[in-house]
Order: C-alpha cells, then structure tokens, then sequence
C-alpha cells in the first residue's frame, strides 16, 4: 500500500459536486447554512452520538462553518453538506483524521430527523466514498459506528463497508485490489 499525500492546497472539494439518487448533491458548507446546522445539533440522536459544541447555537455554527476554509488546507477534515433539489439541508458527510501512511481517512455521516428513512445517508456515504478512493486517492476509509447504531450499519453496508473483525464498532470500505493511479 502506498502512502498518500495531501494536496499542496489542500483538500479540494470533489469537482463536479458529487450528485445522486434521491435527488441529493453534496456542496461546501455556507454561512447561510448555520441555522440548519444548529438545529441538528440539538436533534437527541445527533447529540448522544456524535461530538457537537456545548454551546450549539446559529453563532458558533457560523463560526464553525467559516473554519472549514482552514480545516481542508490543513488536512483536518473535509465537511460536505448534504442538500436536496431546492437546496434543503438534509444532512452531512465528512472526511477526518486523514492517515497519510496508510492512505486513511474516517468517514462520517448523520442526517436531520425530518430527511430520515429515505436513504440519504446511504447515498451520500456511497458517493464521498467512491470519491474518496477515485478522486482524492484515498485506500481505506474506516467509519466508526455503536454497536447501538442498527441504521447507522445499515448505511456503512450499503455504501461498502464491511465490518472489521476483531474491532466493535469499526467498519472499513477497502479497494486495495482497485487499480488507482499511484496504486493502493
Ligand atoms: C444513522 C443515520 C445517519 C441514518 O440516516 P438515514 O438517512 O435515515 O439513512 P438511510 O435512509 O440511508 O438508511 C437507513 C437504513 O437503516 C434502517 N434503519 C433505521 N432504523 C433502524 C433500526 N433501528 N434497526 C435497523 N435498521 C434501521 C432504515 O430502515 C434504512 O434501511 P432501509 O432503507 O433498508 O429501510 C441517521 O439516523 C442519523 O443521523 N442518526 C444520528 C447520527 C448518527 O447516528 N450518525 C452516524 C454515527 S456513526
């Protein structure tokens, strides 16, 4: 497996915005996006699983929005929005803690209460990890999910994942056996 470099500027932003079934595109995170975000903070299923700020307000929202800039050209963390037709926020996936030597990255996903059960999760996961391996070169991308979290397998499932023996709770989309340029 051949160790991964971060682009010289960063991570990019897939380009074109990766688009797919059911009506959903995934598109940067913008300013105007924070009240839909606060309100996912404070959805209960968000909150108990997944790290939101203490103070989840429209401001810090904002805030953490306009640090995504600094968040991709450090390598940090790359944050799509997840949006229907007319631009709705439904939801968000995001890559993290990027592992240059084994071209790793963690993915994440959640959606807001009201776009549930109508597989967006599945689709978005799906469509960053195709991107994450063909377009941003990436070998292995891992998920992180409770052994409480059914749905949550469910996604993981149906965008490719398989889960790790031998770690709870782990679950990996691998394409070392798919020829990309450089290799994995
Ligand atoms: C987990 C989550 C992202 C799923 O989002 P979603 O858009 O509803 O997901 P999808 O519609 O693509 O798929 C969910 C699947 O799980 C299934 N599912 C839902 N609840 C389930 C449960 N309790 N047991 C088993 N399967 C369940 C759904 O039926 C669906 O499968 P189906 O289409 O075959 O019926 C969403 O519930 C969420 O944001 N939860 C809170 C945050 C979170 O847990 N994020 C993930 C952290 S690892």
């Amino acid at each position: 497996m051949s160790a991964w470099r971060l682009p010289p500027d960063g991570l990019p932003f897939p380009d074109p915005p990766l688009v797919g079934d059911p009506g959903i595109l995934l598109r940067p995170w913008a300013i105007g996006d924070a009240p839909a975000l606060a309100t996912a903070w404070v959805d209960p299923e968000i909150a108990r699983r997944l790290p939101v700020p203490d103070d989840p307000t429209v401001e810090r929202a904002a805030h953490w929005i306009a640090g995504g800039a600094k968040r991709r050209r450090l390598g940090l963390a790359l944050d799509l929005v997840v949006v229907d037709a007319d631009d709705r926020v439904l939801g968000e996936v995001g890559l993290s803690s990027f592992d240059a030597d084994r071209a790793a990255a963690l993915i994440g996903w959640w959606t807001m209460a009201s776009a549930r059960g109508r597989g967006v999760a599945s689709a978005a996961a799906r469509l960053l990890t195709n991107w994450a391996h063909n377009g941003l070169g990436l070998c292995v991308l891992v998920a992180q999910i409770g052994p409480d979290n059914p749905a949550s397998v469910q996604v993981a499932e149906r965008a490719g994942f398989r889960e790790l023996s031998g770690r709870t709770g782990a679950w990996v989309a691998n394409i070392a056996e798919r020829a990309l340029p450089g290799g994995c």
